[in-house]
């Protein structure tokens, strides 16, 4: 599977989060010096969880305030019920990179 490059590492401050134009987009947080990489849009809506609110390491939807756990992209709060697709992150030296699956 590719690999691609997200960001520079020291782009994303700690608590942050980015939506990389992918198909499906996806969302690269910052936290507690670890980056993390899942579905950007919430599996209640279409809700863009990169401009949700991070609060240690869960993300809040701002349309209806679903949480979600960053580190494995389970529910922690309705109203959504499904949990968000994860994605491989490592870092290389100063880049930030996801592993995106194949298309079928
Ligand atoms: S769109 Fe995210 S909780 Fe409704």
């Amino acid at each position: 599977m590719p690999w691609i490059r997200a960001c520079a590492a020291d782009e994303l401050d700690d608590g942050d989060a980015l939506q990389l134009p992918t198909t499906p987009p996806i969302a690269i947080f910052h936290v507690d010096g670890a980056f993390y990489a899942l579905n950007d849009t919430c599996t209640h809506g279409q809700s863009s969880l990169a401009d949700g609110y991070v609060e240690g390491s869960q993300i809040e939807c701002a349309w209806h305030f679903a949480k979600f756990d960053i580190r494995t992209g389970a529910v922690l709060t309705p109203p959504a019920t499904a949990p968000l697709c994860t994605y491989k992150v490592q870092v290389e030296g100063d880049d930030v990179m996801v592993e995106i699956p194949d298309r079928e």
